[in-house]
Order: C-alpha cells, then structure tokens, then sequence
C-alpha cells in the first residue's frame, strides 16, 4: 500500500556523548542491536511503511552509515566466491526501493536545527522523521508511521507525533504532551521538553517518531536556543499548537513498544532482548541468560 507521505528524514548527527566510549568513532546509530546497526532497522521500518525518499542528516562521522547502505561490489563478489551469495542479496539496501541522500549539521545544535537541514528536500511536501536512535517493535517493523501520516492527511494536520506512556520517573527525558482526550488520536493542546514529574501534563511521550507538514520550519527558526544553546523540536510544535495549528497525538500500538537506544541501559536493554528474539540464536540465547541469572541467585543465595 501507498504511503500518504513518501518522504522521511532520519537525523543521525548526534556526538552520542551518552554511550561513550562505544560511540567515540562511529555514531550511535552504527551500534549493533543482535545482528543488525540500529539505523538499519529504522531503514526497513520507513520502507515497510511505503517512504519512498530518505534524507539523513548526518555529523561528522557519516561515512559508516553512507558505507552501511551504499553499494559493495567487492564484499558481493567474495560472498557470491564462498558460496554466500543469499547473505550478499540481503546487504543489497537497493532491495528496499528507497532513495536514500545524505546531508550533514556541522554543529550539533539539537533536533530542531537537524530537522532544518531538511527544508529543501521537504520543498512544499509533509515528511515523517524518525529518530535513528529508537526502535519501534520486537518481532518485524512496525506500520506505526504510516498509521500517522494517514491520520496527518486525514485531518489535514501540521503536525502528528507517536506517543507511548513511560513510567513517572522517566518522563523527564522526552517530550511529554498534554492530551485534549483519551482515544488513540488525539488533539495535543500543548507539549513540554522534559518536564520534571511534577511539572509533566501527562505520561504520554514523544516516542521518536513525528509527521511535519513544512510549517515546522518557520516554526523551528523562530524558537530561541535552549538552556544548552540546543533547538528543541518540541518548542517549535508547542508553537504551532499556540497558534491554533493542529497538532494531533497517535499512541503506539502494545506491538510497537519503543526501544530507545540513546543512552547505555537502554542500549544494553534493547542488545539484549533483540538476540533474546532473533530467530536463528534466540533460543541458545534464552537459555545462557537462564545459565547466569541461576548461577547469580545461587551466589546470592549462598
Ligand atoms: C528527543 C526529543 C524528545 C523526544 C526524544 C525521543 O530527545 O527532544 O522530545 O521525546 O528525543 O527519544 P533526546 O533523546 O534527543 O534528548
């Protein structure tokens, strides 16, 4: 099926300042979630959904991801030699029908001033972005994007985000809007940049995922820096909200839980559940995490 929205940008230029030293040479986008980097899901989650056009917007580390999805007629060649020419057809990226550019942010200046650096790629056109750190869903990639951009065209919105209720405790690290109703899409009457608990309007999270019509980005230019001279993307939708724009919440599905893989025990969280559900090691996997939580209660026991 068609995707009422065929462009996606996937910010990646982060220093990941967060899972060092992991991330020191290679953006955390690159780190290996069981088999696969991170953004490769994130890649074949876009495509699944039916994005035709794929802008990243890279720092300074963007070659391990340009090298990741560009061609390797060398590697093919040696694989097709060693008789591996299946595991070849699955490094060829051209498979997911996307049309994959790269742009780069010099400075890392925070979501806001990334997604910016996608204004001529979007021209007069909508776009998903979908952050290259968070994971929708366990077992295969999930349609929660496509989900939004049809809610996007639908109610000819501005902007729709995909949300997930997180604990109390967490919601001071992500965006957390204030619902105007209980349903699965909802109005967002307005959204704050990790509020502490007290001060939350909700528990319900910006989960990584977004649809901008191009009004994001008078919206974007016109917020001032934040406290770490970042641009926030949330200030920039809590605009358009005041302005009488329509800003519209879609909760995530309970097969689309969201990995969030932008600090270490996230990351180690997620490594550790993806080789728990990969279907060809899983198993023997399961198994040796039984082996060391028994041999740890023993020596608790003891
Ligand atoms: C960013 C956004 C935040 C959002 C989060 C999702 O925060 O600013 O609103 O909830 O991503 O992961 P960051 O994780 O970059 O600090």
């Amino acid at each position: 099926m068609v995707c009422p929205v065929s462009k996606a940008v996937v910010p990646a230029a982060g220093l990941g300042t967060r899972l060092l030293p992991a991330t020191k040479s290679q953006p955390k986008e690159m780190l290996p979630v069981a088999s696969k980097p991170l953004v490769q899901y994130v890649v074949e989650e876009l495509a699944h959904c039916g994005i035709g056009e794929l802008l990243f917007v890279t720092g300074r580390r963007r070659a391990a991801i340009e090298n990741h999805f560009g061609p390797d007629p060398e590697l093919i060649a040696a694989l097709r030699h060693a008789n591996r020419a299946g595991q070849g057809a699955e490094l060829d990226f051209g498979r997911l029908g996307l049309n994959i550019q790269y742009t780069s942010q010099p400075v890392p200046r925070g979501l806001g001033d990334a997604v910016l650096h996608a204004e001529s790629f979007a021209g007069d056109d909508p776009f998903v972005v979908a952050l290259g750190d968070s994971i929708i869903g366990l077992h295969g990639p999930s349609l929660a994007c496509r989900r939004m951009a049809e809610t996007f065209v639908s109610y000819a919105a501005d902007v729709v985000v995909g949300v997930e209720e997180v604990a109390p405790d967490r919601v001071s690290l992500y965006g957390i809007v204030k619902p105007g109703g209980k349903e699965e899409t909802f109005p967002v009457e307005t959204i704050v940049e990790k509020p502490s608990p007290r001060a939350a309007p909700s528990r319900l999270a910006v989960a990584g995922r977004y649809v901008f019509s191009p009004t994001i980005f008078p919206a974007i230019r016109a917020t001032a820096c934040g406290a770490k001279g970042e641009v926030q993307i949330t200030d920039a939708i809590r605009r358009i909200a005041e302005q009488g724009g329509t800003v519209l919440g879609v909760k995530l599905r309970p097969d689309e839980r969201r990995f969030d893989i932008g600090n270490l025990p996230g990351y180690f969280e997620t490594f550790i559940e993806f080789a728990a559900a990969d279907l060809a090691h899983g198993p023997r996997i399961r198994q040796h995490l039984r082996r060391i939580l028994d041999r740890s209660r023993v020596r608790q026991d003891s």
